[in-house]
């Protein structure tokens, strides 16, 4: 396993457009396992392959207190989404950003697994904004799409004024999952 570099906004590679795996083989899963190492690491609840400059349909994600319940997920596909609601979601790509948008609330999600297997699964909650956040980053949308762009222009104002600021950590709000 290896821990990942995760791009950040604007990063023009978070744009790409990520292909479907044919095959789900030893490097899949070499990628998988680093994606989540690199995802635990950086505190976060999800990781798309996307931000890891990977343009593969490929997600993990693991929304447990304990850090230990590792979901991945390939080429997957929303069948169901109900319910609409609001909750405030942060994202590795954009340290320290948190706004609030809304979600379908209850989703049914088809997918392979990590032994390349296809399963479905219901998820609702936490679990089905995180999987909603992640599939946006495989089309190569961010969840500040969804906000107004004069919004846009100052998260990327901040963030250009916390990368030069860089060695001195700049305080974050951890009030909302980073997905
Ligand atoms: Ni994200």
């Amino acid at each position: 396993m290896t821990k990942l570099a995760i791009l950040e906004y604007p990063d023009p590679r978070l744009r790409k457009t990520a292909a479907p795996i044919q095959k789900v083989d030893d490097a899949v899963r070499q990628l998988a396992d680093s994606m989540l190492e690199t995802m635990y690491a950086a505190n976060g609840v999800g990781l798309a392959a996307t931000q890891v400059d990977v343009h593969k349909r490929l997600l993990v994600l693991d929304i447990s207190e304990e850090r230990n319940q590792p979901l991945v997920l390939i080429n997957p596909e929303i069948l169901k989404a109900e319910g609409l609601a609001p909750a405030e979601e942060g994202c590795l790509s954009l340290p320290g950003i948190y706004d609030k948008l809304s979600r379908a609330t209850h989703i049914r999600v088809r997918a392979l697994g990590r032994d390349g297997q296809p399963f479905e699964m219901d998820a609702e909650g936490l679990l089905a904004v995180c999987i909603q956040h992640e599939m946006d980053h495989l089309e190569g949308k961010l969840f500040v799409d969804y906000l107004s762009e004069l919004k846009r222009q100052l998260i990327r104002r901040r963030l250009e004024k916390e990368r030069k600021q860089r060695s001195t950590p700049s305080e974050t709000r951890a009030s909302a999952p980073a997905l």
